[in-house]
């Protein structure tokens, strides 16, 4: 199993979880340090450095990843960044690019470097880390909404293209106590991580797995247009 951002936060605990069920796992980011304290003094946990944003690194990565790990049949696709933007004036659009770059062309550049070995591979599974503001947007991080609902629609499609080779489950959290944004670890009325994580791995573990695990706390994002309220919640969301 490999899972990017596996060096912090949702990656992190999703690597340690897999593993503690049986699996090899590799996680992957850009600071090694943050990987080692992730598998240290762990069996059958690796580290690997790659930034996701870099289109070069990918195809090299994914085959050493393959070369190494030649029985790889799980992709977390999760890393990802947040950033807050102002969209009243003209201004530097970096960060609007480095978000799509990451959480967009990341996992599709990724994700393809992968099909064709995950193909020959029995019980192969994509992941794909959305997130509840994919279905109803925080006007103050723009952007990532945008990649997060573009991820959510790719992986639909990319679940009918390889049904029956590769099955997609989409991962959509909901706020969560981690360091994804400044403060965030510690900021009220965000769930608390590990209880987010008992929550996930408990859905992971239904039978068939769920095609989207959402846990409870995102369910008023995740169903608000079909439930008739996203208008009060596009508005509660953004007086938050
Ligand atoms: N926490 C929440 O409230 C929440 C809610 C909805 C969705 N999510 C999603 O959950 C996923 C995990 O986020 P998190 O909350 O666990 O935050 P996090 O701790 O900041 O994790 C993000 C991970 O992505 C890695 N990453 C970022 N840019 C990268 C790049 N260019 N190349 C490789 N790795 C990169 C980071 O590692 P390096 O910096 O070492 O590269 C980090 O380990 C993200 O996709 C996020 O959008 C989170």
């Amino acid at each position: 199993m490999l899972i990017t951002g596996g060096g912090s936060g949702i990656g992190r605990e999703l690597a340690l979880r897999f593993h503690a069920l049986g699996n090899t796992v590799i996680v992957a980011g850009r600071r090694r340090e943050k990987l080692e304290e992730t598998i240290a003094g762990q069996q059958n946990m690796h580290a690997m450095v790659v930034d996701v944003e870099d289109p070069q690194a990918i195809t090299p990565f994914a085959e050493r990843v393959i070369a190494e790990h030649p029985r790889l049949n799980v992709l977390i696709n999760n890393a990802g960044i947040m950033r807050r933007e102002d969209l009243t004036s003209t201004h530097d659009i970096t960060d609007a690019e480095q978000t799509v770059v990451t959480n967009l062309l990341g996992p599709i550049r990724l994700t393809n470097a992968l099909t064709d070995h995950l193909v020959s591979q029995s019980d192969a599974t994509i992941v794909n880390v959305s997130s509840g503001l994919a279905f109803v947007p925080l006007s103050g991080t723009p952007t990532y909404n945008a990649t997060k609902a573009a991820i959510h629609s790719y992986t639909i499609s990319l679940r009918e293209q390889l049904k029956g080779k590769v099955e997609l489950i989409e991962l959509a959290p909901p706020a969560v106590q981690t360091e994804l944004t400044p403060g965030q670890s510690t900021r009220e009325g965000y769930m608390p991580l590990n209880d987010y994580m008992e929550e996930v791995m408990t859905l992971f573990q239904e039978k068939p797995t769920p095609r989207e695990i959402l846990v409870e706390n995102v369910n008023f994002l995740r169903w608000a247009e079909r439930d008739g309220h996203f208008d009060e919640v596009v508005e509660m969301l953004n007086k938050m």
